[in-house]
């Protein structure tokens, strides 16, 4: 079965107005490349080549313009979709089910950075046989994501943006799931802010006993805020300053 890549780039950007004013938050730069490049490419460099890019709003002929079949990636073919309105992380994902059919997949959420490949991730899961495998990351301000509280070593609950987090460790916007994510998709109801969840779905795999998770290294941001977007250009700026002066590989 071919593992599927899935890059979910709708939604407002409220928080970045006016800069998403004319335009969509994924195709503001990151430094020297439009913010989707990089969840693409960290699709593609754990070895996915079948890619979907769901994006929503006024700008999305743009995607089409930026992106075109993914040359700028070596791929000779991308998938797009489109989400109406905001209807949530999980929504965007129930939009993929005919591009992905029966295979596992990969999720990237368009907004997320992340220093260091993720491929050794993407064999775990690939080897799990089944089920979810999320990816967690100590941060300063867990209040702000996805929180994970774990007894034991083991994950026993998600709590979304809570007010009093029970860990540091932010569940990040790369999500594994297996074919069965579209049937809990299905059963979700709408959140307090009108959303499908992507929280909720990890919840569902937790219940059902088919959550994995691993803490990754490396840096991780999203940037999705001015304080996070002006981050991520400072981490990406150094990364590729650092590269290109040959001082790493
Ligand atoms: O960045 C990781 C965090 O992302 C997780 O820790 C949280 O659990 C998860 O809910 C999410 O939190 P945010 O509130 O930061 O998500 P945001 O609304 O900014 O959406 C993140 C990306 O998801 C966005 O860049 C595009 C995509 N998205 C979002 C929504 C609401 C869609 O494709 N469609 C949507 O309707």
């Amino acid at each position: 079965m071919a593992l599927k890549g899935v890059v979910l780039a709708g939604g407002m950007g409220s928080r970045l107005f006016p800069l998403t004013k004319v335009t969509n938050k994924h195709l503001l730069p990151i430094y020297d490349e439009p913010m989707v490049y990089y969840p693409i490419r960290a699709l593609v460099e754990a070895g996915i080549r079948d890619i979907m890019v769901v994006t929503g709003g006024e700008s999305a002929g743009d995607f089409l313009k930026l992106l075109g079949n993914g040359k700028a990636f070596g791929l000779d073919h991308l998938e797009y979709g489109y989400q109406e309105g905001a209807g949530g992380i999980a929504e965007a994902l129930g939009l993929t089910r005919y591009f992905v059919g029966s295979d596992p997949m990969v999720v990237v959420l368009g907004d997320n950075i992340l220093e260091k490949p993720i491929d050794g991730a993407v064999r775990r899961f690939r080897n799990q046989g089944g089920g979810a495998r999320i990816l967690l990351k100590r941060v300063p301000d867990p209040g702000r994501f996805g929180v994970a509280d774990l007894r034991e070593g083991r994950v026993v609950g998600i709590e979304e943006k809570p007010k009093n987090p029970r860990s540091d460790l932010a569940v990040i916007g790369v999500y594994m799931y297996d074919n069965s994510v579209y049937e809990i998709v299905d059963g979700l109801d709408r959140s307090a802010r009108g959303e499908l969840e992507i929280t909720d779905v990890n919840n569902a795999y937790l219940r059902r006993g088919e959550l994995h998770a691993e803490e990754i290294e490396g840096w991780w941001t999203d940037a999705g805020t001015f304080e996070s977007l002006w981050h991520a250009a400072q981490l990406v700026h150094a990364q590729k300053t650092r590269k290109a002066g040959g001082k790493e590989g």
